[in-house]
């Protein structure tokens, strides 16, 4: 059963969410050559709690962190470590927190300083894809319809879906019904309703979509080493489309815009 939200929780997603992403906001600003991947784990535990809030992956499944962070052919679910970021690298940045009941999920992938046209490319396709899928979500759309939107797009420009990992119905779990494929022919599954709050999270490959689990038990990467991004927005179905619940409202997202400006 896919759940609709009423709107006093939409008003609580509407919270943990961009909770969610205005910590993101923070820990992109942190990226830069040199900082680990654990020192970002950190400040987003301590900006997570300081909210009143708790860090959703950790202990989900005995995940250890608060974020994913997932380096170049990395996929995701990459464990935080003393790993330093080195100039070039795509950072992916996953993060989940629970707030009053109810959760929020949002994904970025970054550049850590000067990257190659190649992986700026990427990073640009699988942002698109991401909102590509986001257009599709509407009253009486199917959830397929989403997956066949991101997957379009991402094979118009030569790079590869993933196939292991999909996005999901969120709200009082951090995973409810449905999956979210990225992938597929469009038309088939539940039809979308008013209230429906979904993870929509394409993962997207330079080379082939295969993917394995390195002995960590976490980390996804490419089988074929090639480089890997991953984006996400939690979204909930609205009259006509849908609203963005990870997506800077106002103050917040000049502020951040100023401070990515400010580094470069
Ligand atoms: N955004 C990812 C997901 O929804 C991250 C989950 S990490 C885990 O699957 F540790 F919680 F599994
Ligand atoms: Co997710």
């Amino acid at each position: 059963m896919i759940v609709c939200r009423s709107s006093a929780e939409i008003e609580k997603l509407r919270r943990v969410n961009q909770l969610v992403a205005r910590i993101l906001a923070e820990l992109r600003a942190m990226v830069r050559p040199g900082v680990t991947t654990q020192e970002i784990d950190a400040a987003a535990e301590s900006l997570v709690r300081a909210a009143g809030a708790e860090p959703a992956f950790k202990g989900y499944h005995g995940y250890p962190a608060t974020v994913c962070a997932s380096v170049n052919e990395q996929v995701v679910h990459g464990i935080p470590s003393t790993r330093k970021l080195a100039e070039g690298d795509v950072l992916s940045l996953d993060m989940g927190a629970k707030l009053g009941g109810y959760f929020g999920d949002s994904a970025v992938t970054v550049a850590v300083g000067s990257v190659s046209a190649d992986a700026r490319q990427l990073l640009k396709v699988t942002e698109e894809a991401l909102f590509r899928g986001i257009d599709a979500v509407k009253p009486g759309a199917r959830v397929s319809d989403i997956g066949a939107a991101v997957q379009a797009h991402v094979e118009a420009h030569g790079y590869s879906v993933v196939r292991e990992f999909v996005g999901h119905g969120i709200g009082t779990e951090l995973h409810e019904e449905p999956q979210i494929a990225n992938y597929g022919p469009g038309g088939r599954g539940p039809r979308l309703s008013e209230g429906m709050v979904l993870a929509i999270e394409p993962m997207v490959n330079v080379g082939g979509p295969e993917t394995r689990i390195l002995g960590d038990h976490w980390t996804a990467v490419t089988k074929d080493g090639s480089l890997s991004a991953h984006f996400e927005h939690t979204v909930v179905v609205a009259s006509g489309g849908c609203e963005i619940l990870t997506l800077l409202a106002g103050d917040a997202a000049r502020d951040a815009e100023l401070e990515n400006a400010a580094r470069t």
